[in-house]
Parts: structure tokens; sequence; C-alpha cells
């Protein structure tokens, strides 16, 4: 979701700014654009649609300044075009601004800007940013641009140019991320670090926090005074990556999961989650809290919930101290689940964040937290973010026997894979690429991987799925089987044998097709159709079961020519609540 970048003192600064808008094209986008200054006067060039589309009209651009910033822009306010693309510049054409996050009082703003004879071009929050800061200039930069973040309500993290000072960049944020860094002779900016090249150490803004960045360095500012933020050195995590002979990103790091399993169960092994848990996350990570929770009751014997993330933060449920709120995020930005970690710590829980992403908002934001070891996800749709939250909390939860099963895990996930690739599974992919609505039934801890089943085809095939729990099939949803429906089972738990038959008999006596994904021979010899997954541990499974299904959308939608890594309307780091 929107991706901010920023260079000062790199030369072919296009082709620079270019290169890494290329490097945050995996939080998803449907604009791009950048801005530099050229003869003493501010430029911006901009395309809807693929990076691939900017790059063309940017390769022979040579502008005489070494400073210019970039942005990716998923729509929130307009709709994907030209004019409300960013960088946006002022009605006078001083300044150029990008932005990431949503301003809420933006109505006040744009009658504000009109009250003084500004009219806004585009139907963007961000666009006023640009001309409050010229409405507010009066030669000094950071004193406007204090003047504009006092005036502004909501989320933003934003890059300004100047066109009175051509190799400085302004930067100034508040509860968006924003980072910056700085290399030999050059200083930048980024809305997540793997997007910088060559940079040796990074400052993450703070929440009201300002940075001026010239070429020699940055200097930082609170309230109009001088500060010192820690610096980190930059790792590169980023092998940002290459498909490595995969067709899509998403095919390679499926494969990539028994791996990531194996490094996170290695590294989190002695870490140890107790007491009575809240899983808190949004889409896939939410229902990652879902599968995991049998296990978290079974084994801490303590009543333990999952909830949503843009739940929990109007919801009263969890209030009493002693309780560990477990935020669970891949990229650890998302906006929902950092508010969420800010209500837990208000109502005094403890905050335990789980995110793939090490330095992410969440790990600043939450008392303790934990880094799995998937390594970066570039596909939009997560799989191996998925897999490695379930085997994180299982390696943080169990100990003897189970730990030990928990250790193997990756064996029985190269195994799945294999299934994954079985005759059944390209029949099962066939069979859903015809179908209009598709539902995915489970229970217990099979019921988190039903839900993530149905949201992996939904999101890259755009087929209407549904995922439900077995039980609840009868209560309503059933009336919408007819003949042929598709119903996938995931079963993997015996003491549900007889229940899982039950259901199944009654789907097929409606003329629904059942494709089992199981261990279990009685439920496969019952299903039309059935993928044979290893046999583990049931309160395990997900990490396993949920590997056909990955595989049955990847194939259901490349069949349907969908844009798999990047599928429609999706952001892969959703940074607006
Ligand atoms: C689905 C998917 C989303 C994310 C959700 C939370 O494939 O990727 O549902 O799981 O947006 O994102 P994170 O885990 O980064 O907080």
């Amino acid at each position: 979701m929107c991706g901010i970048i920023g260079y000062t003192g790199k030369k072919n600064i296009a082709q620079e700014l270019v290169v890494g808008l290329e490097k945050l094209e995996y939080r998803g986008y449907d604009s791009a654009g950048i801005a530099y200054c050229e003869h003493g006067k501010l430029v911006a060039v901009k395309a809807v649609g693929r990076i691939s589309e900017l790059k063309k009209l940017t390769e022979v651009s040579r502008p005489d300044s070494a400073c210019g910033i970039g942005h990716t822009r998923w729509a929130t306010h307009g709709r994907p075009t030209l004019v409300n693309c960013h960088p946006h510049l002022s009605y006078g054409g001083k300044f150029a601004i990008v932005h990431n996050g949503i301003i809420e009082n933006c109505k006040q703003l744009r009658a504000f800007c009109e009250s003084r004879g500004v009219s806004p071009v585009s139907d963007t929050d961000s666009e006023l940013i640009a001309h409050l800061l010229e409405l507010c200039f009066d030669g000094d930069l950071r004193r406007a641009a204090d003047k504009v973040a006092e005036m502004l309500k909501g989320s933003f993290a934003v890059g300004v140019l100047c066109s009175c000072r051509p190799n400085e960049i302004y930067a100034f944020s508040s509860r968006s991320p924003l980072v910056i860094g700085e290399g030999k002779n050059f200083c930048a900016l980024a809305s997540d670090g793997n997007a910088l090249s060559g940079v040796d150490t990074l400052v993450f803004l703070k929440d009201g926090e300002s940075a001026l960045l010239r070429p020699s360095g940055a200097e930082y500012y609170r309230k109009g005074k001088r500060v010192n933020p820690p610096a980190a050195p930059f790792s590169s995590a980023s092998a940002l990556s290459v498909k490595d002979g995969f067709a899509h990103y998403m095919l390679k790091e499926m494969y990539e999961q028994p791996e990531a399993a194996a490094r996170t169960v290695a590294a989190l092994s002695d870490v140890r989650l107790r007491g009575a848990l809240t899983f808190i996350g949004c889409g896939s990570s939410y229902h990652a809290g879902l599968s995991v929770l049998p296990l978290a009751e079974h084994v801490l014997r303590k009543p333990s919930y999952a909830c949503l993330a843009g739940e929990f933060i109007c919801s009263e449920r969890v209030k009493r101290r002693g309780t560990t709120a477990v935020l669970l995020s891949q990229s650890g930005e998302t906006a929902d689940t950092v508010a969420a970690a800010l209500e837990a710590e208000r109502r005094a829980c403890r905050t335990f964040a789980i995110v793939n992403v090490p330095s992410s908002t969440l790990t600043r934001v939450c008392k303790r937290h934990a880094v799995t070891r998937a390594g970066p996800e570039i596909a939009v749709a997560t799989t191996k973010g998925f897999t490695s939250q379930v085997i994180a909390v299982a390696a943080m939860l169990t100990r003897g026997q189970t730990a030990d099963s928990v250790k193997r895990l990756p064996f029985a996930m190269e195994k799945a894979l294999a299934a994954a690739e079985t005759q059944e599974a390209e029949e099962a992919a066939r069979l859903l690429a015809i179908s209009p609505d598709v539902f995915f039934i489970g229970r217990k801890a099979d019921y988190g991987v039903a839900l993530e089943g149905a949201l992996k085809l939904k999101e890259i095939t755009y087929i209407n799925a549904l995922g439900i729990s077995s039980g609840e099939l009868k209560h309503g949803s059933i009336s919408l089987i007819s003949d042929g429906t598709p119903v996938v089972v995931v079963h993997t738990d015996p003491s549900l044998r007889e229940k899982t038959l039950l259901t199944i008999s009654s789907v097929r006596a409606r003329g629904g097709f059942v494709i089992g994904i199981t261990d279990d021979s009685d439920v496969c010899a019952a299903s039309d159709l059935a993928v044979r997954i290893p046999h583990c541990d049931p309160f395990l499974s997900p990490a396993v079961s949920v590997l056909p299904l990955q595989s049955i959308a990847y194939r259901a939608a490349v069949l349907l020519g969908r844009d798999v890594d990047k599928p429609r309307n999706l952001a892969k780091s959703v940074t607006v609540e």
C-alpha cells in the first residue's frame, strides 16, 4: 500500500528513484510517479498502471539535480488516474510532495485551501499537503512543514521537495512508517528500509519527528528542536528477490515454506508464550491465530481467543491484566493491527508481536516481539507468511514430544507440497476455476485453514469463496449447495471423523461435489475427489493442510490468466485503518 522513496546526492536520480519504486512494488499500487528539480523548477513524471510504464517515461531523464522523491499509489481518495497520482505539486509550483496515510480532516483542509483561493485539481487528500506548505511558507521550509503537520489529523508519512532548496528533502511522519537512510555522500528516505540501496545506517522516524536530508547527512527535529534518534546499522534482509526460475513469486514462496518453517523453529524454540492469549491480526494473519487457538488452549489450559484487529479496537473484550495480546502480522505495518497493539497496551495487556519484518512498526509498539524467518515475501497473497506464523506460535508453545513434532513439520510440509502436485490437485483447480461459488469447511484447527483456503482462492482468482465452520453449514449456508457446487473439506483431526463424514454426506445428498483435503482414508473414500496429505499432530496440521489449498488456488488463478502476484485492488502492506 503506497510506498515512498527519496534520495539526495545520487546521480541519475530519475533511474535511482524508479529502482527504489520497483523494490516497493510488493506493497501493491495502481500508479507511480517521481519528482525532481530541473533548471530550478520542480518536475513530476507519472504513470498509471505498472512501474514499467514510468520506467519508459524516465529512461532518458537526466535532470541537473541529484535529489528527488518517488511514490507508488494505492488508491483510497479518488481513482487511479494521472491527476490523482503522486508526487503532487503545490499551486505555485514551489513544492512537490509524496504522502502515505490518510488525512482524516481533508474536507476541512480542502475548504481552507479554497477559502485562500487555491483549488485542488485532484480528488486526493495528499495534494492538500502541497498547497498548505506553499500557503504557510515564509522562506523557512522547516517552519512551514511544522505548521502543516500540526494542521493534519490522521496518519501521514510525507516527503517534500522545495524548488528553492533543490538538494534537500524534508520528511515528517505520524502513525505511518518512514525510515531515513544515510550512505556515503547521500541520504535517502523510504517507507521500507529494504527499498534503499547502499545505505549504511537507518533511522526510523517516530511520531511527530521530522528530518532534513542533505547529501552530507540528515538532521532530525522534534517540536522544532534538534534531536539525535538512534541509528541502526542497515542489514540487507533483502534478497528482495528474484523469481529463481519460478513463474511467479507466489509459487516460489510456496516452495520456500518448509525451509522458512525450519528456520523459524530453530530461531524461536527458546522463546515462550504463556498465560491467557488473545491472537490478533487481519486477513491471513487472523486465520493463523484461529488455526493455533486449539493448540494454545490445549497446551496452556487457559481460555484463549482469536480476534480481528479491526474488531479488537472497538470491542471491550479483553480488559484484564495478565492477558497476552499476540499481534500477528507478516509485514508488522498493518494499520489495524498496530492500532490494536496500541489499544492492548492501553488496556494493560502484555503485548507480544510476531512479525516477519525485523524493525517494523509492531516491534517498536509491542513490549516483546519475535521475528519469523520466512524471508521477504513479495507475492501479495501470503503463503510462507501464514505458515511461519503458525509454526512460530507452535514452537513457542510446545515442549517435549510435541516440540519434536514441530521440528518435524518441515518434512511433512515437503510431502504436502508433493501432494499438491498430484493429478487430484490439478483436477480440483480445474473444477474451481469454472465454478462461480466455492465452499471451504473445517473445524477446530481446520477451521482457520478453511477460512485461509477461501481467502486464497478469492484474492487471486476473484471467485466467490466462503470459508465456514463445518458445523455451521447446516445453519443456513447449505441452502446454497446444489448440483456440482464444490465444497472443499479440510479434515485432519481423527476425533472429528464421524462428524466430518456426516457433513460430507449431507453435502453430497444435495448434489455438492466434495474435495477432501485429508490424511484420513475414510474421509478420502467419502469424498468425490481427495488430495491426500501426510499425517501429523492435528494441533499442528494447519502448517501442512493449507499447502494444497494454496496450490489449488494458485493453479486456478493461472488457468484463469489472473495477475497472480499482484491481484487487483490488493496491497501487500495495508497501512490505512
Ligand atoms: C492475504 C493477505 C492479507 C494479510 C493481511 C494482514 O493473502 O496477505 O490478508 O494477511 O493484510 O497483513 P499482515 O500480516 O502484514 O499484517
